[in-house]
């Protein structure tokens, strides 16, 4: 299959809007429905071709390794009690050719750093990066799945946009786009949380990127910024002097689910579309309605 072999999991960060929930676990372990937000991300991974998932922690990483391992007790008593259902749910979180690599970041400084962290075990190939809280939604083909083709087809990075109401520029990585011959928007300049006056255009980069390797050099090279955070969109900035970077406006629903909003939409459009509780739950809502 594909090119991509390898997916970065970054989640070693604070998780600071969605306390009190982060304080003792992290955000990527919210489930929506009855899935965590990191086993939706994994599954995405998987299905554009990763097989190698590093997960780059921090300080409370016991529950995302417990949540890919093998639960033995777990099993067992399910299989005792001839819970088969259950049983194939707790088993076949991944599939057997999927393996799981964990890594420390020591310490938040910034998700290129923690990004930086990868380079021993990705070594010398392109490879996805998912911010598990943005969760998207597309049935039939996943976006790192989507962006894995882009590359094939270009062999440039890829950076998955999207457009975001002006005012919200602040919050994202945003970039300006030149549109090449062959349909694809090649970045010109990206810039960190600009202010609305100040921004290039409302082209945001969210939780998905597809990088070639020499990203990490240019990572070795990038000074701490704000916060003594070292900033992967100013690594990208540098990457693009040097190789194409396209940007891709993906095809799916975007979930901010870092956001408590964005959680709860994600929450209740998945569970509307859930095949045992939809029906249900659509019922219990128009209920509330009356
Ligand atoms: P965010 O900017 O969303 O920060 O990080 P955060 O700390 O997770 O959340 P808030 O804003 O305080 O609520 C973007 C991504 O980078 C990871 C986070 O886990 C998230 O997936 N990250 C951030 C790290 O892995 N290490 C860091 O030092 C910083």
């Amino acid at each position: 299959m594909g090119t991509i072999r390898k997916a970065v999991f970054p989640v070693a960060g604070l998780g600071t809007r969605f306390l009190p929930a982060t304080k003792a676990s992290p955000k990527e372990m919210l489930p929506v429905v009855d899935k965590p937000l990191i086993q939706y991300a994994a599954e995405e991974a998987e299905a554009g071709g990763a097989e190698h998932l590093i997960f780059i922690t921090g300080r409370h990483k016991r529950s995302i390794e417990d949540h890919f391992d093998k639960a033995y007790e777990l099993e067992t008593e399910l299989e005792g009690a001839g819970k088969s259902k259950l049983l194939e749910l707790a088993r076949n979180v991944l599939p057997p050719h999927v393996d799981c690599i964990y890594m420390r970041q020591p310490e938040a400084l910034g998700l290129g750093h923690a990004v930086l962290c990868a380079k021993p075990v990705v070594g010398n190939e392109p490879f996805a990066i998912i911010l598990a809280d943005d969760l998207i939604r597309n049935d039939d083909k996943g976006v790192v799945q989507q962006m894995a083709e882009v590359h094939e087809r270009t062999g440039a990075s890829v950076l998955s946009v999207q457009e975001v109401p002006p005012e919200e520029t602040d919050k994202y990585g945003i970039v300006q786009t030149e549109a090449q011959p062959d349909g694809t928007l090649r970045v010109v300049s990206i810039v960190e949380k600009p202010n609305p006056a100040d921004a290039p255009s409302n082209l945001a980069v969210v939780g998905r990127y597809l990088l070639t390797p020499t990203i990490f050099e240019k990572l070795e090279q990038t000074k701490p910024g704000a916060g003594g955070e070292i900033q992967l969109t100013d690594a990208i900035a540098a990457l693009l002097e040097d190789e194409p970077v396209i940007a891709y406006p993906f095809q799916g629903k975007r979930y901010d689910c870092g956001s408590k909003i964005g959680y709860l939409e994600a929450t209740v459009e998945y569970a509307l579309s859930h095949p045992e509780l939809g029906d249900r739950f659509r019922d219990y809502l128009a209920s509330l309605e009356t």
